[in-house]
């Protein structure tokens, strides 16, 4: 008897496919899936566009120059970054550029790199002595891409893409500084040669 009891558990373990009431149009229902063609719009594309004008959720309530890093009325680009500027911000664009930049821009940001070296077409240049483009403009390529080099908008958020443009005029910063540009009581150690 006990033996008996088992075969309808047995039957539904192994996955019989028996269309119960409702389990088959479960399985099987009416989706749009990427790139497939739908009759229900009249274009019979599956992907839609977002209305114009569509804003996306994470992008709500923040400012624009930080989305785009260009000033709302000409357009150009902002001239500084609109986060305020705090050690902590630099240092986390740094791990952010050692990790999506330095490979091809050197962590120096001076162009030397191993895919620099093997980058035949076009070599990535050096970030520490560029014409003075704006804060924006940086913002923008990392946003945007630029040429050859991909866009980082998916990798990094606004906030971490400026984070990035703050270490950049770091790197830039350093190889201009003088001296007198550093604080008094770090210059003796530099006079030696060693860090501050
Ligand atoms: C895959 C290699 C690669 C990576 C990674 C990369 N770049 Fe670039 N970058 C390039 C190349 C190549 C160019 C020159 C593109 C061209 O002229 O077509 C360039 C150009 C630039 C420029 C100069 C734009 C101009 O007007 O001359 C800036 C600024 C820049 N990159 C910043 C960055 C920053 C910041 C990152 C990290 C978020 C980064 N790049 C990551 C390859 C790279």
């Amino acid at each position: 008897m006990r033996c008996l009891l088992l075969i309808p558990v047995a039957w539904v373990l192994t996955g019989c496919s028996v269309d119960f009431q409702g389990w088959g149009g479960m399985k099987q229902q009416p989706k749009a899936l990427p790139y497939r063609e739908s009759a229900f719009f009249a274009d019979e594309r599956a992907m839609r566009q977002p209305p114009v004008g569509t804003v996306p959720r994470d992008r709500r309530g923040k400012d624009r120059f930080l989305l785009t890093g260009k000033d709302a009325p000409d357009g150009g680009y902002v001239d500084s970054i609109p986060l305020t500027v705090t050690r902590e911000l630099v240092e986390s664009g740094g791990r952010s550029f050692d990790i999506y930049c330095a490979t091809c821009h050197g962590v120096l940001g001076d162009g030397v790199s191993q895919v620099a070296k093997n980058m035949g077409l076009r070599e990535p240049p050096s970030l520490v002595d560029m014409p003075p483009y704006p804060d924006g403009y940086y913002y923008d390529v990392i946003t945007q891409g630029f040429g050859l080099m991909p866009a980082y908008a998916e990798k990094l958020t606004p906030e971490q893409r400026w984070a990035v443009v703050a270490y950049v005029r770091a790197l830039q910063e350093s190889q201009r500084a003088r001296l007198e540009d550093v604080p008094p009581e770090a210059r003796p150690q530099l006079e030696k040669g060693g860090p501050p």
